[in-house]
């Protein structure tokens, strides 16, 4: 049975520091990567996540079950899939259409799949989520005023599914689960709940239609 007692950052920008952050509220340990070597990271950290602990980017997916990919698109490239063999992938990254791409992530959207399934498609030994990519930064911070705010999870894993929906819950979100990994591309940018808060009912009437 997966855990997120402890979970993986891969991203410690804008994105990946704000799931560091909303995870540590929650009292959830995480480890997180960037480019930069845990000593680089120490002052950024100290600042935007100070509860996280610096790994390198290859030690992310160590010891825990789950890891949030937090890297734009465009710099994919330098993510090798073996490390998150075996692990769910929790793919918080969006299509941004002046963002250059690996080629093998154009051929994908070319062919008509969603970037999550293409993401899927290349991180082929992990189960990939599509979840917490439509909620921004600021949100990520302030969940939950009177009403809980909604937030998609897709997977054609169910067992995956429910893990993340799980810690989506548990970041203070309200989850909205579809039973495949297409169904992301509702959340993509340009859709009507992009970065734009809905409740269950509301994001289940487009995300799950
Ligand atoms: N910003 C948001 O509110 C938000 C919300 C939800 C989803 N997202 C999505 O999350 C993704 C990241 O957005 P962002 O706004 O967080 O970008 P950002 O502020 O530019 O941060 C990007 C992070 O990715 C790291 N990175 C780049 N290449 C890497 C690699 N090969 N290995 C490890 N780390 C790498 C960078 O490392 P360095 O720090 O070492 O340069 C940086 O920490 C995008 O796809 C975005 O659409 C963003």
């Amino acid at each position: 049975m997966p855990s997120f007692d402890r979970i993986g950052v891969l991203g410690a920008g804008r994105a990946g520091t704000a799931f560091a952050r909303a995870a540590a509220r929650s009292g959830i340990d995480v480890q997180i990567a960037s480019t930069r070597t845990p000593t680089q990271m120490r002052y950024h950290l100290m600042q935007y996540a100070p509860q996280a602990r610096a790994v390198l980017a290859e030690e992310v997916a160590d010891g825990v079950d789950l890891v949030i990919l937090a890297v734009p698109q465009e710099d994919l490239d330098d993510v090798a899939p073996a490390w998150f063999t075996d692990r769910i992938l929790v793919d918080a990254t969006n299509r941004w259409h002046d963002e250059p791409l690996p080629e093998w992530f154009e051929k994908g959207l070319a062919s008509g799949l969603s970037s999550s399934e293409v993401i899927a498609q290349r991180f082929d030994t992990a189960t990939v989520v599509k979840a917490l990519n439509h909620i921004s930064h600021w949100a990520m911070d302030t969940p939950a005023a009177d009403e809980e705010r909604a937030a998609a999870v897709a997977s054609d894993s169910p067992s995956a599914a429910k893990v993340v929906a799980d810690l989506v819950s548990a970041l203070g979100f309200a989850p909205v689960v579809a039973s495949s990994l297409a169904a992301g591309r509702h959340t993509e940018p340009g859709t009507p709940y992009f970065n734009v808060a809905a409740t269950s009912e509301q994001l289940a009437r487009h995300f799950l239609a």
